[in-house]
């Protein structure tokens, strides 16, 4: 029997996710299908339970599902329970098991495809939602010398450095006031708004990009976005969060597959169909 897999999400006619996972399937022999369903904006847990229900193997959770994802699972993995949110469910004999492959997904697209360390660099997180949330953990596994994060409603940024890090003041994980980022230099600046969405940019100075500094937005598929222009302006190099995509979806297989898929031939898949306009 062909297990079945899914991305759930609300819209999901975009998503790349079928064309990844069948990628990864042709790679490493394995008989799955995967396919986009869309869920009202009122019935996720209908829908997830009905596809559950069905024998489906695992589904992938995106927008604006995650949190209720979070709460659908009945065990959850230290990854989860970090990022606050779940991207990955694993239906298993009964189980239904809620992980988050976000954080590590982008950890490896700037580590090992960028080819940039985070180990002792100054980092700022930029925006205080679900999608800086679910990767806050992660940068921190990396070891970074600080990581700032900063956002309009400050109050998000703080409830996530309480959630990560209690109140651990000595901590390497601090809140920073917009007022406060001008005086502030990085190494590695992450966009984790949805300001790139409106085509609008971050509150972030020109002055924050440090020299070599990788400006990182976790938005793809769009044209430079606002925040890589004004990088790309102050000297910065650049990356749209593509690669994060494809290193989030190689997790997830692992978990459901038991295999880690080759995400290079992928990846250059993707950014010649995105060249083509296709
Ligand atoms: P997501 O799940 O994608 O993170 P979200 O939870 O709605 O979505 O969070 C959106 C983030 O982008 C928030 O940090 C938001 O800032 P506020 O918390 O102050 O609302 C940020 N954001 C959205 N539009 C923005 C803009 N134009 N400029 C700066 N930040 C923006």
């Amino acid at each position: 029997m062909t297990d079945r897999y899914a991305i759930i999400g609300n819209p999901v006619a975009h998503s790349k996710s079928p064309e990844i996972h069948a990628a990864f399937a042709r790679e490493t022999r394995q008989d799955l299908s995967y396919e986009r369903m869309l869920a009202p904006l009122d019935n996720f847990r209908q829908t997830v339970n009905a596809w559950c229900s069905s024998g489906a193997a695992g589904a992938n959770i995106t927008l604006p599902f995650k949190l209720e994802a979070f709460e659908f699972a009945t065990e959850r993995t230290a990854r989860a329970h970090r990022g606050g949110a779940v991207n990955t469910l694993k239906f298993d004999s009964g189980k239904i098991i809620g992980d988050n492959t976000d954080g590590v997904g982008l950890c490896r697209d700037i580590v090992d495809n960028l080819g940039f360390a985070i180990a002792g660099k100054r980092v700022l997180l930029l925006g205080a939602g679900g999608a800086a949330h679910g990767v806050a953990g992660a940068l921190l596994d990396e070891g970074p010398a600080l990581l700032a994060i900063t956002n309009r409603t400050l109050r998000k940024a703080e409830a996530i450095v309480e959630h990560l890090v209690g109140n651990d003041t000595a901590h390497n994980f601090r809140v920073l006031s917009l007022a406060a980022l001008p005086a502030s230099r990085f190494d590695l600046i992450i966009n984790a708004t949805s300001a790139s969405l409106s085509d609008s940019l971050p509150l972030v100075p020109a002055s924050s990009f440090a020299e070599g500094c990788l400006a990182y937005d976790m938005m793809y598929g769009m044209a430079q976005t606002p925040f890589l222009m004004l990088a790309a302006n102050s000297g910065a190099r650049t990356a749209d969060g593509l690669g994060m995509l494809v290193e989030q979806a190689a997790e997830s297989f692992m978990l459901w597959r038991g295999v880690r898929p080759s995400t290079a031939p992928v990846l250059t898949m993707l950014r010649q169909a995105q060249a083509g306009g296709l």
